[in-house]
């Protein structure tokens, strides 16, 4: 049986979008089948990532109970698989949608989490997706929280803003607990300096460790070449053996064990 995962943040910008891609690649690339669903409807960016207008359907009318999740996935198996299947669900990037999807009200809100947690059945079940993962809007709108609610795991990522950090504790206290729902926690765009050495890699894991009260999945530092890259192709599929690269392959194995 596969696995649902969701990426969330209290902030914006703190690594979502780029971990959940490349995680999936990661997947992908170890013989495992992935779907990769962007549920930020607010901002949504796997159209982009992905260059495809292929779908003959968003995940937005998925939710809207107007066609069934076959029609929205894209294959992209054959630009990127590598030993796996990957297939990906976009957000309809138009502004009209945008627009609509931030004016649904809870019941529409309500009916929607009950077609996120059908996708278990359909994309895990009868599918034999491995993966299942969601990308989602920071903070704590609906569609998150929905996404949350459908996972079985949850990675928090998140940075070492004091603000981040702070929003974070607030939120993993508050509402992950009342979810009970695996979950670990991602420290990213950390300053490579922080990790020089083993002593103090141990050092900064004890501190956010307790700081979260969650564990710290990894911290994963902050690379210029994946910025250099500017999300114009997936790193972890390119580079092969850059550090960026290794530490995801070292969290996808976590993953797997958590
Ligand atoms: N470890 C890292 N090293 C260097 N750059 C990074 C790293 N992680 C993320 N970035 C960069 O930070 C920016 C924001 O990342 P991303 O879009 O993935 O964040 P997000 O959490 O999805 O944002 P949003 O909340 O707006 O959806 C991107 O330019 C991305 O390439
Ligand atoms: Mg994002």
């Amino acid at each position: 049986m596969g696995k649902i995962i969701a990426l969330h943040s209290y902030k914006g910008g703190t690594g979502k979008t780029l971990l959940s891609v490349n995680l999936a690649a990661t997947y992908v690339k170890k013989g495992k089948n992935v779907c990769l669903l962007d549920l930020d409807f607010r901002a949504p960016s796997l159209h982009a990532v992905f260059k495809t207008n292929n779908s003959e359907r968003w995940l937005n009318d998925y939710l809207n109970g107007v066609c069934e999740i076959d029609k929205v996935l894209v294959d992209v198996t054959q630009e990127h698989g590598r030993s796996g299947k990957f297939f990906v669900g976009l957000a309809n990037p138009a502004t009209e949608a945008i627009r609509e999807m931030s004016a649904k009200d809870r019941k529409w809100e309500m009916r929607a989490l009950g077609r996120l947690l059908s996708l278990k059945t359909s994309l895990l079940n009868d599918m034999h997706h491995d993966y299942v993962i969601l990308d989602t809007s920071p903070g704590l709108q609906y569609s998150s929280i929905n996404a949350i609610v459908s996972a079985d795991v949850v990675l928090v990522v998140t940075s070492l803003d004091a603000s981040d950090i702070k929003g974070t504790q607030r939120m993993t206290r508050e509402l992950y607990d009342l979810f009970d729902k695996k979950t670990g926690i991602l420290m990213n765009k950390v300053l490579p300096e922080i990790l020089s050495s083993k002593k103090e890699k141990q050092k900064f894991y004890k501190h956010f460790n307790s700081v979260h009260k969650l564990p710290i999945l990894e911290a994963i530092p902050c690379f210029c070449d994946v910025l250099r890259a500017g999300g114009t192709y997936i790193f972890s599929e390119e580079k092969t053996e850059h550090p960026f690269t290794k530490t995801l392959d070292k969290l996808a194995t976590k993953i797997e064990e958590f």
